[in-house]
């Protein structure tokens, strides 16, 4: 043991952690003394003045007070947790009638994955010739926080093949081949359940298809991700087609969700995380230990974002009225898109832009390398990740021509040039 000297604080010998690639770049654009500077880094909608926006139909079920500020049970309010579960795996999902869904309120969709991770760490091990715990899957690339909400719960992550860079796509091939013979059965995957982040590129029906009949054969435990329902196409429905298609099959699996996109609910952190189990026996175990982490981590969920979730989901009228904002929201997005492309087509800058449109959701990998990136933000004031990750729901129709006259700048300035493009 070291002596620590009287004089120097007790965390001195602290290092600084690396900034998030995320937050850590949202810090730069607010150091930026430039007026017309753009952030296309965070995943938060704007409207087309570029403002954050709070739905009409969550306004409306602001107006109505709050019954008290008591403590809501550890689990959190029951009548969301039903309907969130009822939202992602449709109202007639057999395993809903069958009793065999758990579902706690969460910390948003990370508080879901945490919550979840670490139930997995306690309680899976599903291989009793291995003692060594499952490693989790996610792909590459994936969200940057799914690796370390999986780590911090104690449990080893590796990545499955996603994305081609060339085709600014999903590596369908490399995809299914990686998942036959790398991935060890028994082992977890992350799925981005639709809108995968940051890649914008999502698998096509029948590829879901396939990957099901792989998980199936491997005995993977899927953990599904759905932090963009009906926020990617518009359609509640089409969004949760992976998800639902897993559940028919009758397999065991997670699923985290999160309101903060699809309702602009970001701060208020509402989200749901589900078991759907094989059949009704572990269902009171389960709970209570879901309850027994909650818990120790933050003892219960907060009230006020969940109920304005609870209302909505369970008023026939709020939720009509929220469906059309979805369209509304995600109509935007990808003109937002359809824009850019347009740009850049008419500028002729050098390569093919078509995956902007193809691509799906917030996000728009856009095949920039880091170094653009970089001289995006030093020259013309625009920051995105270094991964090439734009936000195109942070785009409008006047900083459109701005992003593409910095793009080909970018990619026209001789050395810069990606070779993906
Ligand atoms: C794929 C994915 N999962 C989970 C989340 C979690 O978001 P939140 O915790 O704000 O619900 C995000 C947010 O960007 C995401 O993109």
């Amino acid at each position: 043991m070291t002596m620590t000297d009287a004089s120097s604080s007790l965390w001195s010998h602290v290092p600084s952690a690396p900034p998030d690639s995320i937050l850590g770049i949202a810090n730069l654009y607010r150091k930026d003394p430039e007026k017309k500077k753009l952030n296309l880094s965070v995943g938060a909608y704007r409207d087309d003045n570029g403002n954050p926006c709070i739905l009409r139909v969550v306004r409306k079920v602001e107006q109505e007070p709050a019954p008290d500020h008591e403590y809501i049970p550890m689990a959190g309010i029951s009548l969301f947790c039903q309907a969130a579960a009822k939202l992602i795996l449709g109202e007639n999902a057999s395993s809903i009638a069958e009793k065999r869904v758990v579902t706690v309120q969460s910390l948003s969709g990370t508080g879901a994955l945490r919550v979840g991770a670490e139930f997995l760490y306690r309680f899976y091990h599903p291989n009793p010739a291995n003692t060594e715990k499952p490693r989790v899957y996610i792909p590459r690339p994936s969200w940057g926080n799914h690796r370390k909400v999986f780590e911090s719960a104690g449990l080893k992550v590796s990545e499955y093949t996603y994305f081609d860079p060339v085709t600014c796509d999903v590596d369908a091939k490399g995809l299914l081949e990686d998942l036959k013979n790398n991935v060890p059965s028994y082992s977890v995957i992350v799925l981005h359940a639709c809108a995968h982040n940051p890649t914008g590129a999502d698998p096509s029906e029948e590829l879901w298809k396939e990957i099901l009949q792989v998980v199936l054969q491997k005995q993977l435990l899927v953990f599904f991700d759905s932090a963009y329902q009906g926020f990617a196409s518009g359609d509640l429905e089409k969004d949760a087609f992976a998800v639902r298609l897993f559940e028919q099959s009758g397999i065991e699996m997670l699923v985290a969700q999160s309101f903060a996109k699809n309702m602009g609910l970001y701060g208020e952190r509402v989200g749901a995380l589900s078991f759907i189990c094989k059949d009704t026996c572990p269902v009171d175990a389960v709970q209570s230990q879901l309850e027994t982490i909650i818990r120790s981590m933050y003892s219960s969920p907060p009230a006020n974002g969940a109920r304005i979730a609870c209302r909505i989901l369970n008023d026939p009228q709020l939720f009509q009225e929220w469906k059309q904002e979805l369209v509304e929201m995600s109509a935007r997005i990808q003109n937002m898109r359809k824009l850019l492309y347009e740009a850049l087509v008419s500028r002729k800058t050098p390569g093919d832009w078509s995956h902007i449109t193809k691509q799906i959701g917030m996000f728009s990998f856009t095949g920039l390398n880091a170094k653009q990136v970089r001289y995006l933000r030093e020259k013309h004031h625009i920051y995105m990740t270094e991964d090439g990750r734009a936000s195109m729901a942070g785009l409008s129709r006047e900083t459109v021509p701005m992003f593409a006259d910095a793009i080909h700048d970018a990619v026209t300035n001789g050395d810069l040039r990606s070779s993906s493009l």
